[in-house]
């Protein structure tokens, strides 16, 4: 039977690297905060509790990660990574086993958590990677026979110690009672007068305790980011994993390194994504859907066969059947479309819903509407929904024609099968099965001349 595991992830830290009023761990990588993807990630392995040490603008840190339990731990004075995990021992029993995940790591694998906590427990466990660019980074020092020495950090080592490839993912794993012993005796005499956690490794080495030092297979997961290139450098990684994950599961992206995935996707079988399409929050794409290139899809939900053209803008779309969107349509949040619906270029739609069959073809805006089956509307349409105070709605019935370069004041019905002339200014109810239009006749006058420019004197 294990200990019970406590989580603390140390997340007080102000990353003076990333030069940014935001805290770091609110920092966003795949568009959720890094301590977001962390707390996911440690609340699937299930602990008996998870501690997360904020700092500088706590509150803040607090808030947007209300949706979890956690254990906020404050850690008042920003004293270095020992000094932050000091201050959630208070709420750790003796016989637990500690985890500590650093919150400028967002993209650590549940599998890595998993393998760890499955081992055996010795006092001390720490996961290393090795980094052709170890910058930044702790070295591992290990002894002649491989066994680990000590942790010594990048700006206190020498340049024999700099060379060092294998470093400390931040990944710890210890027993509760001799962690608190160490953090103890942790002293500041380095050259940023902190508290390494890491110190706590010569100490346990000079104790003769059992160090694992355990080496992971592939660091590109387990890297941090401290500055803004580092953060590019995850973005990277987070977009190449969520395209992976799509294709397993039978997408084809016609260029992987050309998709960004910033939320949870979930899609049928051969739907096809072209290039530099951004896909947000919630996102279900039904079989052989469609994105065309330059598409941004935020919280949407596409039925099977639904194509959506190049550069299209959706967002909060939900569509019924196979429908055909774009390009450069702009569909905001409450559009419905059903089966054979269409919506061209330039078109707008907004909170409202398109029957079957139903077109907007070309430059129109749809608001607040109800739209019937087999209704065609021309192009340049609007519904002029809002009179500067309110909202008000537009009725368009089943088998409705609206002519091109219409205003629809709303509220107003045009009723089932009406034809409204092209050019009108629709602002009370149309009948059903009849030509309604409010346009001047045309006239022609006749033996008009056009002006002629006056010689100058
Ligand atoms: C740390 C490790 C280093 C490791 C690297 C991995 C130490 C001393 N160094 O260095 O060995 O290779 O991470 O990325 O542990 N934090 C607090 N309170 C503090 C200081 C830091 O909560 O007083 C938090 C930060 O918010 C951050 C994490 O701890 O999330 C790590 O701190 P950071 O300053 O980024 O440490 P590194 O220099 O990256
Ligand atoms: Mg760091």
């Amino acid at each position: 039977m294990h200990k019970p595991l406590h989580i603390v992830i140390l997340a007080a830290g102000e990353g003076t690297r990333m030069k940014s009023m935001l805290p770091k761990v609110l920092h966003r990588i795949g568009g959720r905060p890094m301590l977001i993807h962390l707390l996911e990630t440690a609340s699937s392995i299930d602990p008996a509790a998870i501690h997360v040490v904020v700092g500088s603008g706590s509150d803040q840190v607090r808030l947007a990660c209300s949706e979890f339990q956690v254990n906020w731990v404050i850690q008042l004075e920003r004293r270095g990574t020992g000094h932050a995990v000091a201050q959630a021992m208070p709420s750790i029993p003796d016989d637990a086993r500690v985890m500590v995940l650093l919150g400028d790591h967002p993209l650590i694998p549940v599998s890595v958590l998993r393998e760890l906590t499955a081992g055996r427990l010795v006092p001390l466990t720490v996961l290393t990677m090795e980094l052709a660019k170890p910058r930044g980074y702790g070295r591992i020092e290990r002894d002649r026979i491989g066994r680990i020495a000590g942790i010594v950090e990048d700006r206190d080592a020498t340049p024999a110690q700099r060379s060092i490839k294998e470093v400390n993912t931040g990944i710890i794993l210890s027993e509760a009672l001799e962690l608190r012993r160490w953090l103890e005796q942790l002293g500041c005499d380095n050259s940023k007068q902190e508290y390494y956690l890491t110190d706590i490794f010569a100490m346990a080495r000079s104790e003769g305790k059992e160090i694992h030092g355990v080496l992971a297979p592939d660091p590109l997961d387990l890297q941090g980011a401290n500055d803004r290139r580092q953060m590019a450098v995850l973005e990277q990684r987070y977009r190449q994993r969520a395209a992976v994950r799509l294709m397993e599961d039978g997408v084809q992206i016609i260029d992987p390194a050309r998709i960004d995935v910033r939320g949870h996707v979930r899609a049928g079988q051969d739907v096809c994504i072209d290039i530099n399409v951004v896909l947000e929050g919630n996102v279900e794409l039904g079989d052989r859907v469609s994105l065309g290139p330059g598409c941004l899809l935020k919280d949407c939900e596409l039925a099977a066969g639904t194509v959506v053209h190049a550069y299209s803008v959706l967002e909060g779309v939900r569509t019924k059947g196979a429908c055909e969107i774009g390009p450069f349509a702009r569909l905001r949040p409450g559009t419905e479309l059903s089966q054979g619906s269409r919506i061209g270029n330039f078109v707008e739609v907004k909170n409202s819903r398109l029957g079957e069959n139903s077109k907007a073809n070309h430059l129109s805006y749809v608001g607040d509407a109800e739209v019937g089956d087999r209704v065609n509307i021309g192009a340049g349409t609007i519904t002029c929904n809002y009179d500067g105070a309110n909202k008000h709605p537009t009725i368009i019935e089943d088998d409705v024609f609206i002519g091109s370069n219409t205003e629809l004041i709303a509220p107003v019905t045009i009723a089932r099968g009406a034809t409204i002339g092209a050019g009108s200014t629709i602002s009370q109810d149309a009948p059903a099965a009849a030509l309604t239009l409010s346009r001047v006749r045309q006239t022609t006058v006749p033996g008009w001349k056009r002006p002629q420019k006056k010689e100058k004197p």
